[in-house]
């Protein structure tokens, strides 16, 4: 890794576990982690870009292909107000600081989600770095933001309704990879693990597309305590999973 690591990295080399290759995490418990120290909830969002920090490069020295994470619903519109700029001024400020890290070491980014709704200057520099990294291909790094899974699927209906409208498109024609086609995922992969943390068994119109298959994990810690154990956790009890897509076990023993 270039720019250093912050992460251990001794435990991650000592690591000989399964990686999957599309990692998505609900980042969950920023509040009442600073609620429980007595802090404002902002400084829990704060301590919470650390946990990205520091699981964007692992996943990257791993060899995770992409990673996707919810960073602000379009739910989340609805917090108050000083919340609601505190954590935009953190994405524009995590843009800044990481920009170097993330081209240095070959890493992706792509945000998800409404980004109409967000500050022209916060458009800008996404934009920017978004160009800035399009050729890189160790990472794909997505960041949801304004983002949600079912308006998500309104949008692609939308559009494909437009596109048969037009006469472009045969209504019979129709199928899950025209769906897919019209994501803000696409052309990209669907997530293999699904992490979330502090505790809560929710989906939270999150990636309900893509997650038809994902593997789920929940652990108890708040996401600004998240860090390398916790993530290796994640993928050792991955490991432990048999994934079948809907087959038999037997269908899928044939099959390799
Ligand atoms: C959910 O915890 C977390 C969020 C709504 C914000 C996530 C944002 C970050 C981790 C900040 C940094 C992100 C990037 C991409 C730089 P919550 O506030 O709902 O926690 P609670 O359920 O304990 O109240």
């Amino acid at each position: 890794m270039r720019g250093g690591l912050t992460a251990d990295e001794d435990v991650l080399r000592a690591y000989d576990g399964p990686v999957p290759e599309h990692v998505a995490v609900i980042m969950d418990g920023n509040g009442r982690w600073a609620t429980q120290r007595d802090m404002l909830r902002i400084r829990g969002h704060h301590e919470g870009a650390e946990s990205v920090r520091v699981t964007v490069e692992c996943c990257r020295y791993l060899g995770v292909k992409s990673l996707t994470l919810y960073a602000f619903s379009s739910q989340n519109w609805g917090r108050p107000e000083d919340e609601v700029g505190g954590l935009m001024t953190l994405f524009d400020l995590y843009i800044k600081k990481e920009r170097a890290r993330l081209i240095a070491n070959d890493i992706r980014l792509q945000v998800i989600g409404d980004r109409a709704r967000l500050s022209e200057k916060l458009q800008r520099a996404v934009a920017q770095l978004e160009q800035d990294s399009s050729h890189n291909e160790e990472m794909l790094l997505q960041v949801a933001v304004s983002y949600g899974g079912r308006e998500e699927i309104v949008r692609a209906t939308r559009e494909i309704a437009q596109e048969v409208a037009a006469g472009r498109l045969d209504p019979a024609a129709i199928d899950e990879a025209t769906l897919e086609a019209h994501l803000y995922t696409a052309p990209g992969t669907d997530p293999d693990l699904v992490i979330r943390t502090s505790g809560e068994f929710r989906v939270s119109n999150f990636l309900l597309w893509q997650i038809a298959y994902a593997e789920f994990h929940v652990t108890p810690t708040l996401w600004p305590d998240f860090r390398e154990p916790e993530l290796l956790q994640a993928f050792r009890e991955y490991g432990r999973r048999e994934r079948r897509f809907g087959q038999t076990s037997a269908q899928l023993e044939v099959e390799a």
